[in-house]
């Protein structure tokens, strides 16, 4: 089925989206993004999404080509148009596309921002078969750039590290510097030790999750003690249970890392409550 996308004002079929060769996301990675779910047709933290993508704007001194009302309306549009129930929204600004190739920033007065969003649809989102079974991840250098808590399309390095634990059969990567985990490839990571969950503090190390916000609310909610603190591979290794969080798999158990099976190598307790009282509240807000 062809989807409806929306490109610059326009909602158009995908085989008629077309950006210019010159854009600086295809060039420079000069981009910024946002995924966003959907659960029965209704956006996951919609607001938490807008403001960190101001924020990654700001950042890089990039405009905003739309308010937060209107990005809302294109959002909502699109799945209806696309009859979304269940998957995701994907949003991507970048800096435009200048007439020649140029280290230098455009002109922001002249080249105007590409905004793109498309939706994906997946219906098994929430009731996903890897949530039962947990997730087994390995570990990897994290050699990306210094300002991960700005979420730019810079995302060859993340890929790599997919790809990675495909070879070593494994689902996922957790990257590791100077001995500490910083997070997961596209996912926010965390252990639990007798009852606390301990997850990486915030700073430019990591992507600051939406997801991650809110599981922490929750948990704080439902009197789980919280951590943020940097840990080890070891400390990993030794914990009771593991999970990541992100927009796209909520909370997810893992249950190996670099081939040690943690507890009983099954989703823990801990993290499978996370996952149903992190969906049942978020479907409560959802807009
Ligand atoms: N990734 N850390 C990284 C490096 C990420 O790419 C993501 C999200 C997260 C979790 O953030 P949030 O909870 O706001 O989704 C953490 C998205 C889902 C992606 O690239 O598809």
């Amino acid at each position: 089925m062809t989807r409806t996308v929306y490109l610059n004002g326009a909602y158009l079929p995908e085989t008629e989206a077309k950006i210019s060769i010159f854009d600086r996301g295809f060039l420079m990675a000069d981009g910024v993004y946002e995924v966003t779910s959907v659960l029965d047709g209704k956006l996951i933290d919609f607001a938490g999404h807008a403001k960190r993508l101001q924020r990654s704007l700001d950042e890089l001194d990039m405009a905003n080509p739309v308010t937060p009302q209107v990005l809302l309306e294109i959002h909502r549009e699109l799945v209806t148009r696309n009859a979304i129930k269940d998957g995701l929204i994907y949003l991507q600004i970048t800096r435009g596309a200048p007439e020649d190739r140029d280290f230098v920033f455009p002109d922001p007065t002249i080249t105007k921002p590409t905004l793109v969003l498309f939706t994906q649809n997946k219906p098994s989102l929430a009731d996903s078969p890897a949530a039962k079974k947990g997730l087994k991840v390995i570990s990897i250098d994290d050699i990306r750039w210094g300002r991960r808590d700005i979420k730019t399309v810079q995302l060859l390095y993340p890929s790599m590290g997919k790809m990675m634990a495909k070879k070593a059969g494994a689902d996922d990567a957790w990257m590791i510097e100077d001995g500490f985990v910083t997070e997961g490839t596209s996912n926010n990571a965390y252990i639990i030790k007798d009852g606390k969950i301990i997850t990486r503090h915030l700073g430019t190390e990591i992507l600051h999750g939406i997801t991650r916000a809110a599981v922490l609310r929750f948990a704080e909610e439902v009197k789980m003690t919280v951590e943020e603190r940097s840990f080890t591979l070891a400390e990993a290794q030794q914990a009771d249970e593991a999970f990541i969080t992100s927009a796209s798999m909520f909370v997810m158990p893992v249950v190996e890392i670099d081939g040690v099976s943690l507890g009983q190598g099954t989703p823990g307790q801990f993290a499978t409550r996370l996952r149903e009282v992190y969906l049942e509240e978020s479907r409560k807000v959802a807009i």
